[in-house]
C-alpha cells in the first residue's frame, strides 16, 4: 500500500523544504523526496552557501594582503592554507544542511531519500535504497535548475567546469578562464583571482549585468577591472580545444579571432531547470518548449490537477530566497490561506567587491514606462562608517516617482550592499515614498546613513553632500 500525505514534495531545496516546513506548520501531513544525501538543495551544498564561504574568506585573505597595513597593523608573511579554507566551507555547508534535517524532524515531515517521478495526479514513485509510492492530495515540485552547458563545450568536471567543481579546486588556477560575466561568474571569478589566479571573463554582450542598472553595472566593472579581473566584452565564445592539464578557448571579438588559455575553464551561461526523470512529460505536465520552465498559473498550479511548481523550475529570476517566498505562499494557499509573492519587492545581490544589491526598476525600466521620475544618489564614501571601514567606494540610488515621491527602485553598490537593500525591500513592501524612508531616522555612524540620504536627495537634498 501506497505511504499517503496531505502533501508531498519533490526537492529539499530552499524552496522544497520551506514549503514542507510551512505547510507542515499549518496542519498537514507532508513528506519530502530528496535525491542527493543531503539537504539543502543547490543553495546549501553547491551555491549560495559555499560560494559565500569562499568569499568571505578570500576577501579575509586579501584584506590581511594588501589592506591591513593601511590600518597600521603590520602582519609577516600571509600564506593561503588552501584545503583549510575549502575545509571550513564543507564545515559549514554540513552544519546547515544538517539543519535543514533537524527542521524536517522537528516538523514531523517525513524525508525520503531517492529519485521520484510522477505517476499522475496524487502520485510518485521514489526509487532510492528503499522504493516506494506515495499518494499526496498536493504535490509541489521543487527539483530546482542544473548548470546549462555550452553545447560546443561540454563540462568534464576537472578543466571545463560548472560552479560546483570551481567551489573545490584543490589548487588556485593559474589562469581561470571564465565563460559568462554573469552572478556565477563575478562571483567565483572573485574568488580565485583575490586568492592568486589570473581571471579572464568572456561575456558574449556587451555589458555585464544586463538585468542590473546600467549605472551601477558599469561602477562594478570598473572597480573588477581595478582589482585585476580581465574582462572582455562582445566576446563569443564558438569552441575550445583540451590538451593535459591545458585548454584554449577559441573567441570572436569584434570580428577578430582571439585565444585564451587557462588551465581551467568556468561555464557559467546560465542555468536550466531540472526536470530530468520526474516523469513530467509522460503525465502531461506542460513546459515551455524553449526554457523549459514548468507553466504554472499565479497559484502555482500546473496543467495537471494537484501538481504545483515552485522556485527554478517556474518563471522568474533563479533566486533562492524567490524560491522560498514560493514554498511559503503554496503551502499557505494549500491551506486555503493568501499565499502572495511580491515579484516587485524580490532583492537581488551580487557578492562580488563592491557588493551590488537591488530591489524594484532599474533606471532603464522606469523609462520605459515613460513615467515622470527623480534619481537620489549618495556617496557611501561620505559616511563616516564608510571611512572608518576604509571601505569606501559606491552609492545608494534610489528613484523615485516625480508625482508620488513613490519608490520605484534602490540600487546599491558598495559594502554590505546585500543588508543594506533590506531597507528598500521593505520600503518597497510598504509603498514607502522617498519622503518617508528621508524622515525615518538611521543610526550613526551607520553604512545605512548612505540609504537615508538617497532618499533625501530623491525627495529634497542630502546633508551631506
Ligand atoms: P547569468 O544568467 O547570471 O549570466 C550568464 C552570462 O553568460 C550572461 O551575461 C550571458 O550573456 C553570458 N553568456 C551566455 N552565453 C555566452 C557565451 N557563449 N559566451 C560568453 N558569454 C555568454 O547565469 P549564471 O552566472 O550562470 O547564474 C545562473 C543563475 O544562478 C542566475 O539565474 C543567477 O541569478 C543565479 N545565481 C545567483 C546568485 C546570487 O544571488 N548571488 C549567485 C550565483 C548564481
Amino acid at each position: 500500500m501506497a505511504d499517503r500525505y496531505d502533501v508531498v514534495v519533490i526537492g529539499a531545496g530552499p524552496g522544497g523544504y520551506v514549503a514542507a516546513i510551512r505547510a507542515a506548520q499549518l496542519g498537514m501531513k507532508v513528506a519530502c523526496i530528496e535525491k542527493s544525501r543531503t539537504l539543502g538543495g543547490t543553495c546549501l551544498n553547491v551555491g549560495c552557501i559555499p560560494s559565500k564561504a569562499l568569499l568571505d574568506s578570500s576577501e579575509l585573505y586579501h584584506l590581511a594582503k594588501h589592506r591591513f597595513g593601511h590600518h597600521g597593523i603590520k602582519v609577516g608573511g600571509v600564506d593561503l592554507d588552501l584545503p583549510k579554507m575549502l575545509a571550513r566551507k564543507d564545515g559549514i555547508v554540513k552544519s546547515l544542511t544538517d539543519g535543514v534535517a533537524f527542521l524536517l524532524k522537528k516538523n514531523n515531515i517525513t524525508p525520503y531519500f531517492g529519485t521520484a517521478r510522477l505517476l499522475g495526479s496524487g502520485s510518485i514513485q521514489v526509487t532510492g535504497e528503499k522504493s516506494t509510492e506515495l499518494e499526496a492530495a498536493a504535490i509541489i515540485l521543487a527539483t530546482g535548475s542544473e548548470p546549462t552547458p555550452l553545447p560546443f563545450l561540454p563540462f568534464d568536471g576537472a578543466q571545463i567546469v560548472s560552479s560546483t567543481e570551481a567551489l573545490a579546486f584543490d589548487h588556485v588556477p593559474n589562469q581561470l578562464v571564465v565563460i559568462g560575466g554573469g552572478f556565477i561568474g563575478l562571483e567565483i571569478g572573485s574568488v580565485w583571482a583575490r586568492l592568486g589566479a589570473k581571471v579572464t571573463v568572456l561575456e558574449f554582450l556587451p555589458r555585464l549585468l544586463p538585468l542590473n542598472d546600467t549605472e551601477v553595472a558599469s561602477a562594478l566593472t570598473k572597480s573588477l577591472q581595478k582589482q585585476g579581473l580581465d574582462i572582455r566584452l562582445e566576446t563569443k565564445v564558438t569552441g575550445a580545444t583540451k590538451k593535459a592539464g591545458e585548454a584554449t578557448v577559441h573567441a570572436e571579438q569584434g570580428g577578430k579571432k582571439i585565444d585564451f588559455q587557462g588551465d581551467k575553464v568556468l561555464v557559467c551561461v546560465g542555468r536550466r531547470p531540472y526536470t530530468g526523470g520526474l516523469g513530467l512529460k509522460e503525465t502531461g505536465v506542460q513546459m515551455e518548449e524553449k526554457s523549459g520552465r514548468v507553466n504554472v498559473n499565479d497559484r502555482f498550479e500546473t496543467s495537471v490537477p494537484g501538481v504545483f511548481a515552485i522556485g527554478d523550475l517556474i518563471r522568474g529570476p533563479m533566486l533562492a530566497h524567490k524560491a522560498s517566498e514560493e514554498g511559503i505562499a503554496i503551502a499557505e494557499l494549500l491551506a486555503k490561506k493568501a499565499g502572495h509573492v511580491n515579484y516587485n519587492t524580490i532583492p537581488s545581490v551580487i557578492y562580488t567587491h563592491p557588493e551590488v544589491a537591488a530591489v524594484g526598476l532599474t533606471e532603464e525600466q522606469v523609462k520605459e514606462t515613460g513615467k515622470k521620475y527623480k534619481v537620489g544618489k549618495f556617496s557611501i564614501g561620505n559616511t563616516g562608517r564608510a571611512k572608518c571601514l576604509d571601505e569606501t567606494e559606491g552609492f545608494v540610488k534610489i528613484l523615485a516617482d516625480a508625482e508620488t515621491d513613490r519608490i520605484l527602485g534602490m540600487h546599491i553598490i558598495g559594502p554590505r550592499a546585500s543588508d543594506l537593500i533590506a531597507e528598500g525591500v521593505l520600503a518597497m513592501e510598504f509603498f514607502a515614498s522617498a519622503e518617508d524612508l528621508a524622515r525615518t531616522c538611521h543610526a550613526h555612524p551607520t553604512l545605512s546613513e548612505a540609504v537615508g540620504e538617497a532618499a533625501r536627495a530623491a525627495w529634497a537634498k542630502a546633508i551631506q553632500a
